[in-house]
């Protein structure tokens, strides 16, 4: 099959690939870099900072716990079916290349230049800011640090993922699986520390657990954005499936063990931060792991800012790793300009692509805020992923004779397409907000973008000159498909 495709394209496109057979990205991804790469994402930012919003959104620790518990199952659910898709299209790419096949090129763009000059970015300058936070706190006790500092330590950074990513998939993916053992080791203690503190008695919070629940529509979807901002990353397997060693079996395997390790640690840690604040404690706290650490670790509760600063980074890398994926794959495909597609002739990294990402990522940082990038982060990705699950649904029902190495039962992608819905309309319905309204508009001036530079091809006379001139001083060339 991967032979045919590679003959098709031949045929489409003769002299693209002509003497350039052997460039392309290679399968360096085993099954713990792929468990790194998902854990190492998803665990970030999110656990040091989210529990107290969860908390005010639903109003009581039970809530949250339920919460919290939720979002694993939902993630779960949505990682199987995106890894039964992976093992149908084994292209990388994500989102983007499942609706370029099932949807055809129009959606599929929509999805790119979102994502790519947004969505992606976005998050890579959340987090970045966020290990910046943390990084320069202990240098400033008792005040916060200046705005310039943060911003161009954050800058920072992303400078140095990019170079890292840029070098080679080996440093990438060692920087993921080192900074991935350190921030287990610190969720470990956190939870530990909890189970002492348990055991000493400390159940305060748990009685009246339930007490104060909230049942709005609205502020439980709020409280689902918090916390899925914790578990996002879960997908970032499948924009790297051509550099997978064996995917059919890593996908589905990396999947099952991170998500459920992440998913436990996570319930663990809170349930921690339970047992050494009460709840109005832990609402006024600010950044919830410092206070915890301030409780229970006494002198040394730097260690957690340390600890915070490193789980960040980490997860920076791995956002970086795969945005860079899509834009590279959108460029293959004539969805973005044709430099973004190539590969450099020594590292086999797609440089121009994370180049690309970073610099779009710095552009985020000057104007944008932690909190104001996970609210919108989540609305829009979540109308991407249901999109892509609706995708996995019409394959399932109409093409069941698709070659697939691992199949999801039905129910699972039909719960999560109907939790995407909500999770689009209940904020908007409950609270509607004109930023909702300017990313919809966002999304749609793509269309204007589409129809002259992709669909028409009418791009400047200049463009070829461009490409040639950055290929000789990037040193980079086009890289072909690894599907087989
Ligand atoms: N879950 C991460 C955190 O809690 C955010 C990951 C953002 N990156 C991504 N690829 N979606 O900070």
């Amino acid at each position: 099959e991967g032979e045919r495709e590679r003959k098709k394209e031949k045929e489409e496109n003769p002299d693209r690939n002509k003497g350039m057979e052997t460039l392309r990205l290679k399968r360096e991804v085993g099954l713990i870099s792929a468990v790194s790469l998902i854990a190492g994402t998803m665990i970030g930012s999110g656990i040091f900072m989210s529990p107290e919003w969860v908390l005010y959104y639903m109003g009581s620790p039970a809530g949250s716990l339920i919460i919290w518990a939720a979002c694993g199952l939902l993630v779960m659910f949505a990682a199987l079916s995106y890894a039964e898709l992976g093992t149908i299209i084994k292209e990388s790419g994500g989102e983007y290349i499942y609706l370029l096949r099932n949807f055809g090129s129009f959606p599929a763009f929509l999805c790119a230049y979102t994502s790519v000059i947004m969505v992606r970015p976005a998050s890579v300058a959340g987090v970045s800011l966020s290990f910046a936070e943390y990084a320069v706190a202990p240098f400033y006790p008792g005040c916060s640090p200046p705005q310039v500092l943060v911003k161009c330590t954050a800058a920072t950074c992303i400078l140095l993922l990019t170079i890292i990513n840029c070098l080679n998939v080996k440093l990438a993916t060692s920087v993921m699986n080192v900074f991935t053992a350190a921030k287990l080791l610190v969720l470990l203690v956190i939870a530990t520390g909890g189970i002492v503190l348990l055991i000493n008695g400390q159940t305060q919070s748990f009685q009246n657990a339930f007490q104060n629940t909230t049942a709005g529509i609205g502020p439980v979807g709020v409280a689902f954005y918090q916390g899925l901002w914790s578990y996002d990353g879960w997908n970032n397997l499948n924009y790297v499936t051509e550099e997978l060693k064996k995917p059919e079996v890593t996908l589905p395997r990396a999947v099952m063990i991170a998500i459920p390790l992440v998913t436990s640690l996570y319930l663990l840690v809170n349930v921690s931060y339970f047992a050494a604040m009460t709840p109005a404690e832990l609402l006024s706290s600010g950044a919830v792991a410092v206070s915890w650490g301030n409780k229970v670790l006494g002198s040394w509760a730097w260690l957690i800012s340390l600890a915070v600063a490193i789980s960040t980074f980490g997860s920076a890398n791995g956002t970086f790793f795969s945005g860079g994926r899509m834009c590279y794959i959108a460029a293959r495909e004539g969805h973005m300009p044709d430099i973004l597609s190539m590969a450099h002739v020594q590292c086999f990294t797609p440089s121009p692509a994370l180049i690309f990402t970073s610099a779009m990522s710095l552009l985020m940082i000057i104007p944008g805020n932690f909190s104001s990038i996970v609210n919108f982060f989540s609305f829009i990705a979540w109308i991407f992923y249901g999109t892509t699950i609706a995708g996995l649904l019409y394959l399932k029902i109409k093409k069941p004779e698709l070659p697939r190495a691992y199949k999801v039962p039905i129910f699972m992608p039909i719960i999560m397409l109907i939790a995407s819905v909500y999770l689009v309309l209940a904020p908007i319905i409950d609270q509607p907000q004109i930023e909702f309204f300017y990313v919809i508009l966002f999304i749609l001036s793509g269309v204007i973008v589409y129809f002259p530079l992709v669909h028409f091809k009418c791009y400047p006379r200049f463009l070829p000159w461009v490409t040639l001139h950055l290929q000789l001083l990037l040193e980079v060339a086009p890289a072909a498909k690894n599907v087989n």
